[in-house]
């Protein structure tokens, strides 16, 4: 229940109205007694500038940032984490005194995601389809751990401007464009497939970015798309004998990332994981 002492986070978007963040942090705040509530915001981009001063205003503790923000957003916080200014994103704010500190956690909840399932990406050889802003965190964290990675895209030169940043940052990667020749050229010695465009997202369900018949059984196939939670991509996966795993769990990680930073507390993960898991299922 809402009181007076009740410290507000929430997320910032645009359209918001399908966010599972809303139910799964509140449900996490309620499981651990914690008397904050989880907001929705719908924000238009001409008044992003105005909602960041007003989070700061009714001191909220910090908010989350999606679509369209999480780029632009940079430039009215007080302090970006440096992976954060690198990936050039940010989801995660923090109201520290008055400042508001920027930070990204999707990447790292892509790796713990990968892990939870079981699978190493040490050493492995990583295929990133996308280049845009999730694949930018998700990249930035995987490159410091796995051997091999290349980035491809359906527009070749974004793909090729990630890899030479991920350089850069001292990091060793390829991009390239995205075709069934590079797919069919990469995909032979990959161990990890990553999903990060939105292709096969609902109501997109009939389409793979990867046709079937260049999937192979010893291939991990990570999608980020969580809705549906099986995609066309991770049903072929399956077809072929190959790993699936789907993206309910970077959602939860990244979130019980966000939600530490804002309580101090160790999130409830499968907490979060069952509102998510109740919403797409129609559970609720
Ligand atoms: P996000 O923040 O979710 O990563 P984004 O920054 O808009 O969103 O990036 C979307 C990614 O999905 C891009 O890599 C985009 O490819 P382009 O750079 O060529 O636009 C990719 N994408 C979107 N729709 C696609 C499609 N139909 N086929 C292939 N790639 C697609």
């Amino acid at each position: 229940m809402v009181s007076g002492a009740t410290i507000v986070v929430g997320v910032i978007g645009n359209p918001i109205e399908h966010s599972l963040s809303p139910r799964m942090h509140n449900a996490a705040f309620e499981y651990l007694g914690l008397d904050y509530v989880y907001i929705p915001l719908r924000v238009l981009e001409k008044d992003l500038k105005n909602a960041v001063r007003g989070a700061k205003a009714f001191n909220f503790r910090g908010f989350n940032v999606t679509i369209p923000h999480k780029v632009s957003i940079l430039r009215f916080l007080d302090k970006v984490e440096s992976t954060a200014r690198k990936i050039g994103a940010v989801n995660t704010v923090v109201n520290e005194d008055g400042k508001l500190s920027g930070y990204n956690t999707d990447g790292l909840g892509a790796l713990e995601a990968l892990r939870e399932a079981g699978v190493d990406p040490e050493g492995k050889k990583i295929l990133v389809i996308g280049a845009g802003g999730a694949s930018r965190a998700i990249t930035f964290y995987l490159a410091g751990v796995c051997s091999e990675l290349t980035i491809l895209n359906r527009t070749r030169s974004k793909a090729v401007k990630l890899a030479s940043d991920l350089k850069s940052a001292g990091f060793k990667a390829y991009g390239d464009g995205l075709t069934v020749e590079t797919l069919e050229r990469e995909l032979v010695d990959t161990d990890i497939l990553i999903n990060t465009t939105s292709v096969g997202m609902r109501p997109d369900v009939n389409r793979s970015p990867v046709p079937e018949e260049l999937l192979h059984k010893d291939l991990v196939v990570f999608d980020i798309v969580y809705n549906p939670l099986e995609t066309m991509l991770l049903r072929y996966a399956r077809k072929v004998g190959a790993k699936p795993v789907d993206g309910v769990g970077m959602l939860v990680n990244q979130g019980a990332i966000s939600f530490k930073m804002w309580t101090g507390c160790e999130a409830p993960r499968d907490v979060m994981r069952k509102a998510v898991m109740d919403s797409l299922l129609g559970r609720d």
